[in-house]
Order: structure tokens, then sequence, then C-alpha cells
């Protein structure tokens, strides 16, 4: 698969076939997160939790072999950093063919942040199931997917501009629809990107009334997601320079990816 293909194939799993990850795949996943990094510069850790050990699940999870969740240090920028970095995980495992979803909500968190042996001042924000996928769905699975529209995206039109908000980006290109595929919490894509010439303006367009109440917010790690799935496909610098472009009450700058002409 090329990295188009691994973007545009992913999808949550959420029904696996109960078959344990081959010791090789593990190592490859373990080994894989070492290697790790964002452009925040920001360490997050990976860990695999043993199911069994810790009595791990998720009601909308089922047939997983076991989870891998991660942690970081509460700074600034810290949600844009988890998202980046735990979507270069997802894609990598997508790759070997393993499964996954970014499981934010729905889990017994204290139980995942004790057995993550999570400190005060860290977040454990997300974690995911691994496993191999079932060629069916449970009824749960096929129930969420529905009610959270996840086969579907908003049109580029709604997403992407040309050097203002009011001008929608009238040509497509791969490393915008990459970002366009990109998973966020409840399908809400927040995602919003201003292109001027050849900086990528990444915002923030925060869901009115979004609930949070976990200490961190949860869009700005779908942000990260979105610069992830840019980055992959195109190269460019990372920068945090908020251009003169007006937003609405709602919209945040985030950072900007500059490209070199192709
Ligand atoms: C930050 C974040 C948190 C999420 N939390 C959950 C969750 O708690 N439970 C769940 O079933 N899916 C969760 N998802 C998965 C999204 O629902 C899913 O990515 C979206 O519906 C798009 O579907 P897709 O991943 O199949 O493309 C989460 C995704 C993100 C990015």
């Amino acid at each position: 698969m090329d990295r188009m293909q691994i973007i545009k194939s992913r999808k949550s799993v959420r029904t696996f076939n109960g078959e344990k990850i081959t010791p090789e795949d593990k190592e490859k996943l373990l080994n894989y997160t070492k290697t790790i990094k964002n452009p925040y510069n920001i360490p997050v850790e990976f860990m695999l939790l043993d199911r069994e050990k810790y009595n791990l699940s998720s009601p909308v999870i089922k047939g997983e072999d076991t989870y891998i969740a991660a942690k970081v240090s509460r700074v600034k920028h810290c949600e844009e950093a988890y998202g980046y970095s735990f979507e270069k995980l997802i894609l990598y495992a997508w790759s070997l063919g393993i499964g996954t979803t970014w499981i934010g909500g729905t889990l017994n968190r204290p139980l995942f942040e004790n057995a993550a042996n999570t400190k005060d001042d860290e977040y454990m924000m997300i974690v995911t199931p691994i496993g191999y996928p079932s060629k069916t769905q449970s009824e749960v699975d096929a129930k969420l997917r529905e009610s959270v529209h996840g086969n579907e995206r908003l049109p580029s039109s709604k997403l992407f501009f040309d050097k203002d908000f009011n001008t929608p980006l009238d040509f497509s290109e791969d490393c915008l629809d990459a970002v366009r595929w990109a998973p966020s919490a409840a399908n809400r894509q927040p995602w919003r990107i201003v292109k001027d010439n050849d900086d990528y303006h990444f915002y923030l367009e925060h869901t009115p009334g979004y609930p949070s109440g976990v200490g961190w917010d949860v869009q700005k790690i779908d942000l990260g997601i979105a610069i992830c799935h840019l980055m992959f496909i195109k190269d460019g610098k990372f920068i945090i320079d908020e251009p003169e472009i007006e937003t609405n009450e709602y919209t945040e700058y985030i950072a900007t990816i500059s490209c070199e002409s192709d």
C-alpha cells in the first residue's frame, strides 16, 4: 500500500477476529513507537496494556487482542503533539493489517489511566485496541458507525479555502484529500485549511458546546491528526506564526505547513 492508500483505506476497527497479534507484529509496533516524533518536539510515551491483566475493555469494541495507550506531559500544545504522534502509530498499524480505533470517550477512564500508571503532571488522553479486523461487524459497531456517519466526510469546499475564509478552494490535491479522510472525535472534522500559495494554514473550528470536561481540548487532538495526514503526503516546514486572516469567533489558528513549490 502506498501512503495515500493507507490513509484512504484506514477506518476505525471496532470488531476484531479474536486472534492474538503475532509476536513479530507486536515487536514491529513496539519498535515503531520508539521512533515516532512530532513537529512540536513534545515526547509522547506509548505502552502496551495487557487486556486480561488489567481487565480492560470498551463497550464498543469486540474481539480485540490488547490495548495501546499513550501519555504526554501537560504542556502547551500537548494535544496537537499527541494527535500527531498517535496517528503515526495508527497509520503504521494499518499498513501491517492491524486494526485500531481512537478511544477517548467509550472507556472506563480511571481503569486505563491506572493501568498506564498516569502521573498527576501527565495526560493519558487516548487508547486504542489492536487486533486483526473481523470480516463482519458487531451490531454495536455498525450502529456506532452509522450514528457518526463514519464513512462520510464534509465536502472540500467546507474545509479548504484559498487565501481567506470567503473563498473555497476550487481544486483538490492529495495532501488535502488526506486531511479530509482523517479520523476525528465523533467525526466532527473540525480542521480548516487556508492555503496561501505554498503555505497551508491550519485552523480549528471549535464545535460550539462540544463536551470536554476532561482537562484537555479533544478537538486539538483532531488538529494534530490533520497535520499528521498532510505531512504524511507532503513535505513541509512546520511553523507557528499566525497570518493576518480574518476568522470568526469559533475559529482558532493552530499552525502552518510551508511547502516548497512542486
Ligand atoms: C480524538 C478521538 C477520539 C475518539 N473517541 C472515540 C471513542 O471514544 N469511541 C469510539 O468508538 N470512537 C472514537 N473515535 C473514532 C471516531 O468516531 C472515528 O474516527 C470517526 O467516526 C471517523 O471514522 P473512521 O475512523 O472509521 O474514519 C475517536 C476519534 C478521535 C480522533
